[in-house]
């Protein structure tokens, strides 16, 4: 079988080089010239572990190839997958722009059936949007049919989560449709992976629903971690206590600094533009944004409690992407805080092992550090943001001797109060109560 994957950004490449892995020819289409040569040389624009290695391969082996030539990526397919950007506009409603277009061609250039599938988050009513594209647009009248394919992955473990989904979702217009896009997904039969088949619109709200509920789980615990606070409790085992019962699970359920990242916020936002233009007021959605927006404030207080006035005082900021293993900063928790540290006159020296350079473009003004005991000199307090594996087993005697002031504010609970306590430290995290006495 031919597919084509319209759009190489995260999950157009995966989608398109885990099908290549699969056995399937596959084109994968952009219009950015400099991306598509970037990818012939086997090079990926963004951090993704295994990504590289599997374009590769798969190119080498003559399975996945690029165009920047919408039209080809048209005429060679049979299913052609739209994973085309879909940027928030400024009420929160999705920019379909892209995907309009990719629907216009395929009207204009199809000469026989295809399947049009939506792999990117959309709308609800986007799938129905596009038939009636394709069909207004149509040079000769052809059958086709329209799917919901939503995808699940996470930045980090993409392709593990493509190979190994816990379900895949085919919302489709007919019986022809359902059975070319199981087909395609055959390989993971062998693994017994459950295959949701649903209409349209319901696969369409199962990805909102999905990532909306984990957005309201994380500002749920992010909410009982605050009034942990108030009352002297722990949320490390309050999330312990209650992940335990199967019913709830132990996942996302980690309190931080709010969730970040290109997909939770916009999601969220996008749920509650749904519900307004289908006139229902999404009540829970909104808490969660509103929580989430309000925690990374508070992330702030907490530093402006430990150090006292940030005018004039340098921090030690460790991790700086929205989440650990990936480079990508878009709406990350980490800027956020460091943006406002700078405006209130704070010095900010950042280490990131892979988003430093991206960083830089965003906020110029951070100090970029080589690694976490460079970022650390000098300081008048460390503040790990973003949990990357080689800031979890840091020499704490060697960050205590390099700052100036032993502080140490961990928004992820890496650490153990206990212990930072016996290390020295005046210690501050999420949830937890703060030990040791704070520098005079
Ligand atoms: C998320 C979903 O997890 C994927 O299933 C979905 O396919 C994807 O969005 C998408 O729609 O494309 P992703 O944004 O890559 O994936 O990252 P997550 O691992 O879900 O983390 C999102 C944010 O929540 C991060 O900032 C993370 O630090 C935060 N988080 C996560 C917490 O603060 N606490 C937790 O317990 C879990």
């Amino acid at each position: 079988m031919h597919i084509s994957v319209i759009g190489t950004g995260y999950v157009g490449l995966v989608t398109g080089a885990c099908f290549a892995e699969f056995g399937v020819d596959v084109t994968c289409m952009d219009r950015d010239e400099t991306r598509i040569a970037t990818l012939e040389k086997g090079k990926v624009p963004f951090f993704e572990p295994g990504l590289a290695e599997l374009v590769t391969k798969n190119f080498q082996a003559g399975r996945l190839k690029f165009t920047t030539d919408l039209h080809k990526a048209v005429d060679d397919a049979l299913v052609i997958f739209i994973a085309v950007g879909t940027p928030p506009q400024p009420d929160g409603s999705a920019d379909l722009s892209f995907v309009d277009e990719v629907a216009r061609n395929v009207g204009t250039r199809m000469t026989g059936y295809k399947v049009v599938v939506t792999k990117s988050t959309v709308p609800v009513g986007t799938a129905k949007r596009i038939r009636e594209l394709i069909k207004s647009n149509q040079s000769q009248e052809c059958s086709f049919g329209v799917v919901s394919n939503p995808e699940f992955l996470r930045e980090g473990s993409a392709i593990e989560d493509f190979m190994r989904p816990n379900r895949v979702v085919i919302g489709a217009d007919s019986p022809e449709a359902v059975a070319i896009m199981k087909d395609l997904y055959r390989p993971l039969y062998l693994l017994e992976t459950p295959i949701v088949i649903t209409d349209v619109p319901t696969a369409e709200v199962i990805k909102y629903a999905s990532n909306v509920f984990l957005a309201t789980k994380i500002s749920f615990i992010n909410e009982m971690a605050n009034l942990c606070e108030k009352v002297g409790a722990d949320v490390q085992m309050v999330s312990k206590g209650m992940g335990l019962d199967k019913r709830i699970g132990n996942k996302f359920l980690h309190a931080g600094p709010g969730f970040g990242g290109s997909c939770f916020g916009k999601d969220t936002a996008a749920l509650i533009n749904i519900g307004e233009k289908s006139g229902y007021s999404m009540t829970i959605a909104q808490a969660t944004k509103q929580v989430n927006d309000q925690q990374r404030n508070r992330m702030v207080d907490k530093i402006v409690d430990a150090v006292g006035d940030l005018k004039g005082k340098t921090i030690g900021m460790l991790g700086l992407s929205f989440k650990p293993n990936t480079d990508d900063i878009r709406d990350s928790p980490a800027l956020g805080i460091a943006e406002q540290l700078m405006k209130a006159g704070c010095t900010v020296r950042a280490y990131d092992p892979e988003a430093l350079t991206e960083s830089m473009k965003v906020l110029p003004k951070l100090v970029p550090c080589r690694d976490a005991y460079h970022t650390v000199e000098g300081v008048d307090a460390v503040v790990l943001v973003t949990e990357w594996n080689q800031f979890r087993n840091l020499d704490l005697d060697q960050i205590k001797s390099k700052a100036k002031a032993p502080i140490f504010i961990d928004l992820r609970n890496v650490y153990d109060p206990p212990r930072m306590q016996q290390q020295g430290f005046y210690y501050v995290s999420v949830g937890r109560k703060t030990v040791g006495t704070r520098p005079a």
